[in-house]
């Protein structure tokens, strides 16, 4: 039997939802982008995200209090040619900036086949796939890059220099799950990390390394060291690429620069860069649906290797995690659910509901 604050409880998703309304508008963020932001946790929530959920709360309203981050702030978008849009997202919220910037890739895509859209001066958007998600709502093929605070040395370096910065992407299909890829160039996740720590547990020791350069299963010491870059060069390669093209080509802070969202001194300032694309461009869109189909089918009928019992499609885990948990509600530790009522009762905001 887990100890108290171990024991979990599942919450109903608009519960969820409602709940992270509530505090945000009571940290002065206004209705219509606590919409967004609640949203775009609660995706992270029932994909099984969780590092990248709803428990992120207290660390962005801790930015709100340290104001570094302006919950206030309302994003500037220019048009730079028919296919290409900024967003200065003016230290708002990532998902509000990165939201603002999906919608417009999309309106462009849908007319001219293709919509870019580079962000700069933004914050943490939390789990790419939401904005992956944002586009297939729409019928669009997208891709999605964010760079971020560093946290992994490049290849052959010992200190921290870039971003665990996610690469994600995603193409709609017809009757089949749609290819939703979004993975962290470490080995995992530096969300995981705070999770573990979070909830007592223990790190693979393949993650990071402590601050003298060992190896380690304990994540305090793995926050004080470096992750490590999945498949040596390159992953750090790709984390490299999110650079250039969210911080180098935005006019965000980039090289090293973006602030890590647990340092109070100033604004994180990443750069974001969002592109959909309209799936019909060389065929008719129901011949690009079956294609699609017939790929998901012959990946997850794939010959299997020793002791594996099913193929997934990128994102196919996650859409099925999403299924259960809108059934069942998601999963949180009473720890957990604390540490979100604290924040609740900070600004006088209705708390969290669980049996
Ligand atoms: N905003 C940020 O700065 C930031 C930084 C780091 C991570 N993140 C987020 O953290 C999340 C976790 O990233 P991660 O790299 O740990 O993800 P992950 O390793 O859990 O998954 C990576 C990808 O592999 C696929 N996958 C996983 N297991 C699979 C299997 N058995 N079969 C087929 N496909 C499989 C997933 O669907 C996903 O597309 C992402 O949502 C990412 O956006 C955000």
């Amino acid at each position: 039997m887990a100890e108290p604050s171990q024991q979990v409880h599942h919450i109903k998703p608009a519960d969820l939802e409602a709940f992270v309304q509530g505090v945000l508008t009571g940290n002065g963020v206004s209705p219509e982008h606590a919409i967004t932001v609640a949203r775009c946790l609660l995706m992270a929530d029932l994909r099984g995200v969780d590092t990248h959920g709803s428990n992120r709360i207290p660390s962005y309203m801790k930015r709100i209090r340290e104001k570094v981050l302006d919950p206030t702030a309302v994003p500037e978008l220019s048009q730079t040619t028919p296919v290409v849009a900024s967003v200065d997202g003016k230290n708002a919220f990532g998902f509000v900036s990165a939201h603002m910037g999906m919608e417009r890739a999309i309106e462009m895509a849908k007319e001219f086949g293709i919509g870019m859209v580079s962000i700069k001066h933004s914050n943490h958007f939390g789990m790419s796939a939401w904005l992956v998600d944002q586009a297939i709502d729409a019928g669009m093929m997208s891709l999605v890059f964010t760079n971020s605070s560093p946290a992994l040395p490049v290849w052959g370096g010992k200190s921290k220099l870039m971003g665990v910065s996610p690469i994600a992407c995603g193409a709609p299909a017809g009757k089949e799950r749609p290819f939703i890829l979004d993975m962290a160039p470490s080995v995992a996740a530096r969300g995981k990390i705070y999770k573990a720590l979070r909830r007592g547990e223990k790190i693979p020791t393949d993650w990071a390394l402590d601050k003298e350069g060992n190896l380690t299963d304990d994540p305090a010491s793995a926050l004080e060291g470096v992750m490590l870059p999945m498949g040596g060069p390159k992953g750090s390669a790709l984390s490299i690429m999110m650079d250039v093209f969210s911080g180098v080509f935005s006019g965000s802070a980039f090289a090293g620069h973006v602030t890590n969202p647990y340092d109070p001194s100033k604004p994180a300032d990443v750069g974001h860069f969002l592109v959909a694309i309209k799936p019909d461009l060389f065929m008719d869109l129901e011949d690009f649906k079956s294609r699609m189909d017939y790929l998901y089918q012959r990946v997850v009928g794939s010959d299997k290797m020793g002791g594996v019992d099913r193929i997934y499609f990128p994102g196919e885990i996650e859409q099925i995690t999403r299924d259960k948990r809108l059934a069942d509600g998601i999963p949180f530790t009473r720890a957990e659910i604390d540490a979100l009522n604290e924040e609740a009762k900070s600004v006088g905001a209705a708390s969290l509901k669980f049996d």
